[in-house]
């Protein structure tokens, strides 16, 4: 028996977050047994906005890596996939990109929202649009079933599944009334993968709640802070509630954190309920909860950190990179071989040294 296949990634730009962890890190380390997962480091996508800066996206890339280990990601287990040593990920880019219009990828909601606000509105490169497609065959390249995300990347999901319909109908003769979940069984190469959406769809940062957690912003909460650090970013939590008597929302920024990490639903639900009613119940007391929570969460993650902080501890990660690339490179030859004999391109299968 074949397991299903998941395919996600990050883009390398920095350590990972409490939101990363709620919106799609957790899944993967939770369906690693079930599933045939592969976990992708899409460096490419980070040369599209930081093409002057190789030397950090380099080691980004490594810390990702120490970061999914830390979580839990078992590289036995699992592929970890570096995107630019996958070269079937480049080719069926291009073809991809014929198959999707111009207007469908310059209006996708997630690239419109970062070109607002990255600060690239007049400035951004040819290649930067193009990830959204390259996203396509990073998803495709592997015919998953699923991709677990955060919910910001529910568009791209969208768009690939549009992908994989086209080429579907247009190279494999599958009906345009076919059900998606019946494209593979009528003959296509791809299947139309879902998105699995994360527990969490969008963690705010430690500050006031209006702003996603995000590490530009600077109210991150990382995997890899130490406990001390834990509790003054929690600290930094403003809710506007005055007083351990004032009836405070169970609904805010504060509860936002008590839901995702305090894991014993009856305390979560005392806690509401005291402090809806203002029962001599302080955000400080919360707050020091909370951060004992996530420091509990934190604890093993930051133990297996340690055993790649030591000298010799990138030369490990880039073996471990090595590895997945050669059983990455299996599944993606495939999926290339495949599709090209769909499109009458079968002139030679390759075999990559
Ligand atoms: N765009 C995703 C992010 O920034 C990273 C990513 C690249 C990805 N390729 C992917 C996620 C394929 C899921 C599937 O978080």
């Amino acid at each position: 028996m074949t397991k299903p296949r998941i395919l996600t990634g990050d883009t390398p730009t920095g350590r990972l977050h409490l939101g990363h962890w709620v919106g799609s890190v957790e899944r993967r380390v939770a369906l690693q047994d079930q599933y045939d997962c592969y976990f992708l480091l899409a460096n490419m996508h980070a040369f599209t906005t930081r093409f002057d800066k190789p030397q950090e996206i380099r080691q980004d890339t490594i810390e990702i890596v120490k970061d999914w280990l830390a979580a839990g990601i078992d590289p036995q287990k699992s592929t970890i996939v570096l995107q630019t040593e996958v070269p079937a990920i480049a080719e069926l880019t291009w073809f991809f990109a014929m198959l999707l219009s111009f207007n469908d990828v310059m209006g996708n909601p997630t690239l419109v929202h970062e070109l607002e606000t990255k600060g690239l509105k007049d400035s951004y490169s040819f290649g930067f649009p193009m990830y959204t497609v390259g996203q396509c065959a990073d998803i495709l390249a592997f015919r998953p079933e699923l991709v677990p995300v955060g919910e910001d990347q529910a568009p791209h999901i969208e768009m690939c599944r549009k992908a994989a319909r086209k080429f579907n109908q247009l190279y494999c003769g599958v009906s345009n009334r076919a059900d998606d979940h019946e494209h593979v069984k009528l003959g296509g190469v791809f299947p139309v993968p879902k998105a699995l959406i994360g527990r969490v769809g969008r963690l705010p940062g430690a500050g006031d709640g209006k702003q996603k957690m995000s590490k530009s912003l600077g109210n991150a909460i990382f995997l890899s802070d130490g406990a001390k650090e834990v509790q003054k970013k929690i600290n930094k939590i403003t809710t506007g509630r005055q007083s351990p008597t004032e009836p405070g929302d169970p609904e805010n920024v504060l509860f936002k954190f008590v839901e995702a990490f305090i894991t014993d639903q009856a305390r979560v639900a005392e806690l509401k309920d005291r402090y809806a009613r203002g029962d001599n119940i302080g955000d400080g007391h919360i707050k020091a909860e909370l951060a004992e929570a996530i420091n509990r969460l934190l604890e093993p993650m930051r133990a297996r950190r340690a055993e790649f902080e030591t000298p010799g501890g990138d030369d490990r990660i880039i073996e471990i990179i090595k590895a997945g690339v050669k059983r990455a490179n299996v599944v993606a030859e495939e999926t290339l071989y495949l599709a090209k004999r769909a499109m009458g391109l079968d002139f030679g299968r390759r075999v990559l040294a």
